[in-house]
């Protein structure tokens, strides 16, 4: 098991590269199951989870060239229409074949993805909106089975949004006859990435971005060259280790129009924030403020930056509520970073966060994600050293992260 060892005390200066999205690079590699051409996909991410989607592509029969931060997919020989329990259980984004593997092929068999550290994860959602296209869908011995001469466009309504759930309906969609509406559709940006994808690759898709979504299937998809958006959380990440170091930085290749509620709360925490086209610029003098969160769909609060916020608000000036109201079991980071003398009460899908004067270094473990990242930044401030224990969790939704933050000038090392 790997762990990262922090010194604390170091502000955060200079500048940083941000990679391609996650969250948008994983649906947009299963839309190269919807095509027999090559689908080229630039500034993907060098992360655990791209590298399982690629295996779980690979085992179906696509032929993937790798090179670096890029992958170019074809998909005429594919042949097992099945996403195994062994790579699903380790990446819940696997669900994502289900759409494409009807759509163009009308048959799959998909392990159901189990829970994770932060909820039960359903897909109950993705499952009703087949059905609704006309799919024939079983579930037996953990599997997801589904079966459809030709899928049909419906009117689908979302009684929840969610994100993966709009966009493998999406992707269904797009080869499926007649025409589909989402609606209470997830406006997350990275939808709109997966859509501008696959309208390069011919599909026809309108109101992306909002709560509507209109598709009009096509009989085929052609391949095409897509670029991943820049990562909005790893941006987030970042910005808020800078504002709890007291730092200084600049983030290269990203976007600010992704990023607005979050770059406000860290106005309000009283860090400077300047853009300059792709770049976002961060000054943070004297101690933060605290700031109240509340998660919830874009384009309010980002769940994925719940966990950094609450580390932030550990050491501010003042109380704050962290308040979450997506995931039911998101606050596995509340135990750690109490560890390090954070003071934290919960209340259900409410924390309330005290600030202290500093953090003292611990031996901390990682249970999800973003909890990781929450805990490298508790660990960038807090006094003394911190050993964070199971990181790949951090491994699979982060690129590089140490070397990142040591070019900052973090005293951070891997200890094998
Ligand atoms: C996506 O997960 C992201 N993952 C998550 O990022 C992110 O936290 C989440 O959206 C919310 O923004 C990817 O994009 C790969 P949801 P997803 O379906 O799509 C309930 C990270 O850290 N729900 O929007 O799985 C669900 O239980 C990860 O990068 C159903 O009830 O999330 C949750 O309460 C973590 N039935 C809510 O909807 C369903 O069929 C939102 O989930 C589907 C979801």
């Amino acid at each position: 098991m790997q762990k990262l060892a922090i010194q604390g005390g170091n502000p955060l200066r200079g500048e940083v590269r941000i990679s391609g999205a996650k969250n948008a690079a994983l649906p947009i590699m299963c839309a190269g199951l919807l095509t027999a051409d090559t689908l080229r996909l630039t500034n993907l991410p060098d992360l655990h989870d791209v590298g399982t989607m690629r295996k779980l592509l690979v085992q179906m029969g696509v032929s993937a060239e790798v090179a670096t931060n890029e992958i170019t997919f074809k998909g005429d020989q594919i042949n097992n229409w099945e996403a195994p329990y062994e790579m699903v259980k380790t990446m819940r984004a696997a669900i994502l074949v289900l759409g494409p593997l009807v759509a163009r092929f009308g048959d799959a068999k998909v392990s159901l993805p189990g829970g994770c550290a932060i909820g039960s994860r359903p897909v109950d959602l993705h499952i009703k909106g087949l059905q609704a296209m006309g799919a024939e869908i079983t579930i037996e011995h953990g599997y997801i089975h589904a079966k459809a001469k030709k899928l049909k466009g419906a009117r689908i309504f979302f009684d929840i949004v969610s994100v993966t759930g709009t966009e493998n309906l999406m992707m269904a969609a797009a080869l499926a006859e007649g025409v589909t509406v989402l609606e209470n559709a997830a406006r997350e940006p990275e939808v709109i990435d997966l859509a501008n994808c696959l309208r390069a690759m011919g599909a026809k898709i309108v109101g992306d971005g909002t709560d509507n979504i209109t598709i009009t299937g096509v009989e085929k998809l052609h391949g095409a060259t897509h670029h991943i958006m820049p990562d909005r959380i790893e941006s987030g990440t970042f910005l808020v280790a800078a504002a709890a170091t007291g730092g200084s930085i600049t983030l290269r290749e990203t976007r600010a129009d992704i990023l607005d509620t979050v770059l406000e709360k860290l106005t309000e925490v009283g860090a400077k924030i300047t853009v300059d086209g792709t770049s976002i610029h961060l000054e943070m003098s004297g101690r933060p403020k605290a700031v109240n969160v509340r998660t919830a769909p874009h384009p309010a609060f980002p769940t994925d930056m719940q966990a950094q916020f609450m580390a932030l608000n550990c050491i501010a000036e003042g109380s704050a509520m962290v308040i979450e109201t997506i995931f039911e079991n998101r606050f596995m980071h509340v135990q750690e970073l109490r560890r390090l003398g954070a003071q934290i009460d919960v209340e259900g899908n409410t924390s309330v966060v005290r600030g202290v004067a500093h953090l003292e270094g611990a031996t901390v473990m990682a249970t999800d994600l973003r909890a990781s990242a929450c805990l490298v930044i508790a660990g960038l401030v807090a006094q003394g050293e911190t050993v964070i224990d199971r990181i790949y969790h951090l491994d699979r939704g982060y690129e590089h992260i140490e070397s990142k933050l040591s070019q900052l000038g973090a005293n951070i090392r891997r200890i094998k």
